[in-house]
């Protein structure tokens, strides 16, 4: 790989980071969804047993969300309403059909990429709060039974609309090629950043930094 040719987007850290919470999250999601139906309950067995699932999977969905609110700090900043996203929202048509021939001033995650980042931040958050309201033995003892109800609905519905936000991403993240190299190895090629982040692309050629 010649890292003359490629920019840096993703520093190691992050990378680290975003893959460890995405195993994380596909055991704490399949343990969740287990148990909607009893037709799903097969899908528990990824922690082990039903009771080790049910001891794991809040564990691990706090981990989750430590290490999103890492990755939160992290990209808060490029995450940011900018006046500019107006282009790209007007222009949503081209980007879906692949059109890349105008420049539409995207720094360096578009409009798009900045909603599912904040919509996984909220439900992440929510997903949380609820949880510990829900969490037996440590926490639910604290709570009234009306609030544990209340508790127990946004866990499901935040849940699976986490999981449905997260399919979506994982969609777009193939379908523009080159995205996963860039949080894989940490890099993408000039090629990609100027027509996916021609904003991003110009400021970084010219600070030399990501
Ligand atoms: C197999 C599943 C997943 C794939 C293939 C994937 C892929 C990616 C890729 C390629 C990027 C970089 C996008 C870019 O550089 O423009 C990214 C960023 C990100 N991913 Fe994922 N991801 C997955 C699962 C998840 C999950 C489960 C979460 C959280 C629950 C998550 C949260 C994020 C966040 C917060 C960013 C930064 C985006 C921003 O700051 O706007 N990802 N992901």
């Amino acid at each position: 790989m010649n890292k003359d040719k490629l920019l840096l987007r993703t520093r190691f850290i992050d990378r680290a980071s975003h893959w460890f919470m995405v195993i994380c999250f596909i055991l704490v999601a399949m343990s969740g969804l287990s148990w909607f139906f009893p037709s799903l309950n097969w899908l528990n067995s990824v922690l082990g047993t039903p009771q080790l699932a049910r001891i794991l999977h809040p564990f691990l969905g706090t981990v989750v969300f430590v290490v999103l609110m890492f990755l939160f700090a992290r990209f808060v900043k490029y995450n940011l309403p900018e006046r500019q996203d107006a282009i790209w929202f007007r222009n949503v048509k081209n980007v879906l059909s692949g059109d890349h021939s105008q420049p539409l001033q995207i720094g360096k995650y578009n409009a798009g990429q900045k909603i599912l980042f904040w919509g996984i931040m909220g439900l992440i958050s929510l997903l949380m709060l609820s949880g510990v309201v829900i969490w037996r033995p440590w926490f639910a003892h604290y709570f009234e039974i009306p609030l544990i109800r209340i508790a127990l609905l946004t866990h499901a519905v935040a849940g699976v609309s986490l999981i449905l936000l997260i399919i979506g991403h994982a969609y777009l993240a193939f379908w523009v090629k080159g995205s996963i190299r860039g949080m894989v190895t940490g890099y993408v090629s000039r090629r990609w950043a100027k027509s996916h982040h021609d904003r991003w692309y110009q400021q970084i050629s010219k600070s030399d930094k990501p």
